[in-house]
């Protein structure tokens, strides 16, 4: 399996995916600031795997942390938190994470003899936790989804939605893996995904690296290719879903939803349900990020734009539900009405958690 990020005695181990598909190295952070700067650097990016990561490193720094009562480990537990939650704003998978490796820590916190060293390893072991659980989820997105996606033919997809951008397996690329572990003969396509190319160096590097034949093509080539009958059907992943289902991805993913429809294709969105914002009504209150100019200015440090240009970096768009054919998360597959769909959800979970509680 893809090694994206690792908890270790040392501190935490990414990949990094700045350096990929040329270079296979490795970056240890060892303090919850070097994971904020891994995180902001997209060392490691993917909506689930920013999760994990912001987790880990909430659970490094209540572990490295000096603290020698429970009052003055939970002021530096909300100076870490701060921190982590300060890398990137679109992706609610990050919140999501840090909230519950806070609520694991406070709920103990109320027990009379705890210990600062219990608490630390309750932090540990909640990101541990995580970390299996977001391998599960994909695997059970990839169980749910792998008929949605044609017996054979092609499949467009966006951005990196695999192993890189989860702990392993992937969301999109989980759905596309387990349809081929079931016999389905695919061919993808790797939109590149301007201006970090996701897509050209990471989507193609890792399909190639499990044999699942991959074609990268320049954003602006789907359109033409849809329109010629080569792709059968688009699946991406996603960093927010608001409760009305619109769903927040990687720029340009509103284009190709767009595209889709109009050419007849089936438009599937692979997310685990930490993806899934109930508390944001539409897309519209969905944050987006504005990155680096120097992103879209320069290509492998050569500028390319003439100085003075204006320049837009939005590291997301949204995409409103109407366009989205399936919603496909760890608990099944949702469809359309997606308010009802996903408050029934919601509170199919809250029973199973109460009765398993
Ligand atoms: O800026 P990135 O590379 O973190 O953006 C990633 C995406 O947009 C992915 O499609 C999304 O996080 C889903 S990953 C399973």
């Amino acid at each position: 399996m893809i090694p994206t990020l690792e908890w270790t005695k040392a501190g935490v181990r990414f990949l990094d995916q700045t350096k990929l598909p040329l270079e296979e190295t490795y970056v240890l952070a060892t303090d919850y600031r070097a994971v904020a700067d891994v995180i902001r650097t997209m060392i490691v990016r993917g909506a689930p795997a920013i999760g994990v990561s912001a987790a880990m490193g909430v659970a490094l720094g209540v572990l490295r942390s000096q603290a020698t009562d429970v009052e003055q480990l939970h002021h530096e537990l909300h100076l870490i938190c701060e921190t982590l939650a300060a890398t990137r704003p679109t992706a609610v998978n990050l919140f999501w994470a840090i909230e519950r490796v806070r609520h694991a820590i406070r709920a103990r916190s109320t027990e009379p003899s705890i210990t600062v060293p219990q608490l630390q390893q309750v932090a540990v072991a909640e990101a541990l936790r995580m970390y299996d659980e977001d391998i599960a989820a994909c695997r059970a997105m990839g169980a749910h989804g792998a008929a949605l996606l044609p017996r054979s033919g092609s499949v467009l997809t966006h951005c990196n939605a695999g192993a890189l951008a989860t702990c392993g397996y992937g969301t999109a690329l989980g759905v596309i893996r387990a349809a081929v572990e079931r016999g389905h003969q695919l061919h993808v396509y790797a939109d590149e995904t301007r201006p970090y190319l996701q897509g050209a160096r990471l989507t193609a590097w890792e399909l190639l690296h499990d044999n699942i034949p991959t074609t990268v093509l320049c954003d602006n080539m789907a359109a033409s290719q849809m329109r010629a009958g080569k792709i059968q059907a688009v699946i991406v992943g996603a960093d927010r879903i608001a409760a009305n289902g619109d769903v927040a991805n990687k720029i340009g993913t509103y284009g190709v939803a767009v595209l889709a429809k109009e050419h007849g294709i089936p438009f599937y969105v692979a997310a685990p349900w930490s993806t899934i914002d109930m508390a944001t009504p539409t897309g519209e209150q969905i944050p987006i990020e504005e990155r680096a100019a120097r992103e879209v200015t320069h290509f492998h440090q050569r500028q390319i734009t003439p100085q003075g240009a204006g320049i837009l970096n939005p590291a997301f768009d949204v995409t409103p539900a109407k366009y989205v054919t399936a919603i496909i998360t760890e608990r099944g597959v949702l469809r359309a009405p997606y308010p009802a769909a996903l408050r029934a959800m919601e509170a199919e979970q809250k029973t199973t958690a109460a009765v398993s509680a």
